[in-house]
């Protein structure tokens, strides 16, 4: 009997973001309310979508001797264990396919169809499930934006106790909300950035720090901002494999944001501010926000010490000054970043709104244009090399 390789998605670990679906070249992923499907006639097995997973539920093969249709797929709970094929061998990853030049073409849904910096950590992805949680304790959750900030943002400290939970900087976590969705199945993961630097919230302590921004009618969001220290959470992940910081002191970090996007970028700082290093490497924040009130962390940010880390804050709605947004900032910091773009231990990391990935493109064009660089040239190398890494929302 003829075995064939059936590339799957698994509904247990897949967080319906839809990732995949923007990133397939050949539109062979489609979904209904309940799954994410891939169509075995129309794939190519080409692996574009597998790098931009946060979650790694996309990258499952399974050897079966009659294919499962779409219809099958969006019925499916779980995922089968084979089909007629042997169970061993059952799911392992296809021999690897030449990367293609789909691959860098396609980078633009969430960007992060890149391979993490070289010298970053090897992580650990998918410890915990949605149907296999962690459970973590919460430790502690307090409001981070000022006063009169429109904008309800957390810092929420989850502890993991006696349970096992490694992880990086620039990884993630799937939040396991309590409850059912409208088909009395358990709630989707929802995916939120780790903020703690990986020894910890605390070094020493088997914790982490959240960054969550209320959303209004959102499950997860007013859930997490709701949650009272000594609140147990169901918790999946970790997640992540190509958003990792460069475990490299000489690796200079340009790290772009707004809003929670600034989470990674938190672990980033604790990471290289609680491990202090002789090597070159330098720390750039370029921070938006509409007002000081309404940026997270902005006390603790303004008190780092200028040797740690150069902070540049863009506002765009204080009363009386011009608006400004951080590819404006980027702009005025030109002949610094010419500098770092021409270092190949240069990395560039950009994380929140989805309309700032196209204003930093085009600043990192014109600083380049005016400093004898090819931005066009230079981006796909610092994507190829793991150096170049988007995600936007
Ligand atoms: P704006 O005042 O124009 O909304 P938010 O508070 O909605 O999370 O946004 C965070 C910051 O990002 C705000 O200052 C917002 O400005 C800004 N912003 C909005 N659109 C873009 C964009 N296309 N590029 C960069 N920053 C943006």
């Amino acid at each position: 009997m003829e075995l064939r390789r059936q590339h799957l998605i698994d509904p247990v670990v897949c967080i319906r973001c839809n990732t995949c679906q923007e990133a397939c070249p050949v539109d062979a992923i489609s979904h209904d309310a309940n799954n994410y499907v891939v169509s075995f006639e129309k794939c190519t097995g080409c692996r574009t979508c597998v790098s931009p997973c946060p979650t790694g539920a996309i990258d499952n093969w399974l050897l079966v001797d009659r294919p499962w249709s779409v219809e099958a797929q969006f019925g499916w709970d779980e995922l089968p264990l084979e089909q007629s094929g042997p169970a061993v061998d059952a799911v392992t990853p296809p021999p690897p396919e030449e990367v293609s030049e789909l691959m860098a073409a396609a980078t633009t849904a969430t960007g992060s169809a890149v391979p993490a910096p070289a010298s970053a950590s090897k992580p650990y992805v998918n410890l915990y499930s949605r149907e296999k949680p962690v459970v973590a304790r919460v430790a502690g959750n307090r409001r981070i934006t000022g006063d009169g900030a429109e904008s309800d943002v957390h810092h929420v400290v989850l502890d993991f106790q006696a349970n096992a939970f490694p992880f990086l900087e620039g990884q993630s976590i799937g939040i396991v909300p309590p409850g059912a969705d409208d088909n009395g199945r358990a709630r989707n993961i929802r995916l939120y950035s780790i903020a703690s630097p990986r020894e910890g919230e605390r070094t020493g302590f088997n914790n982490l720090a959240l960054t969550v921004k209320r959303v209004a009618g959102g499950v997860g969001s007013n859930y997490v901002c709701d949650l009272k220290k000594g609140d147990e959470v169901r918790v999946a992940g970790p997640f992540g494999q190509a958003f990792l910081m460069p475990d490299d002191p000489h690796a200079n970090i340009i790290m772009i944001c707004t809003g929670t996007g600034s989470a990674p970028f938190r672990a980033f700082t604790e990471r290289r501010r609680r491990n202090p290093h002789d090597g070159t490497g330098r720390l750039m924040l370029f921070f938006g926000a509409r007002t000081p009130e309404e940026l997270p962390y902005f006390g603790p940010l303004m008190k780092l010490p200028r040797e740690l880390i150069d902070v540049n804050l863009a506002f765009s709605r204080v009363p009386g000054q011009p608006k400004q947004y951080v590819q404006d900032k980027l702009r005025e910091r030109a002949d610094e970043l010419a500098g770092l773009l021409h270092d190949a231990n240069t990395h560039i990391y950009i994380c929140g709104l989805k309309g700032m990935e196209q204003g930093c493109d085009e600043a990192f064009a014109d600083i380049c244009r005016l400093n004898a660089l090819d931005w066009t040239g230079l981006r796909p190398v610092l994507r190829r090399e793991g150096r170049y890494h988007v995600e936007t929302y």
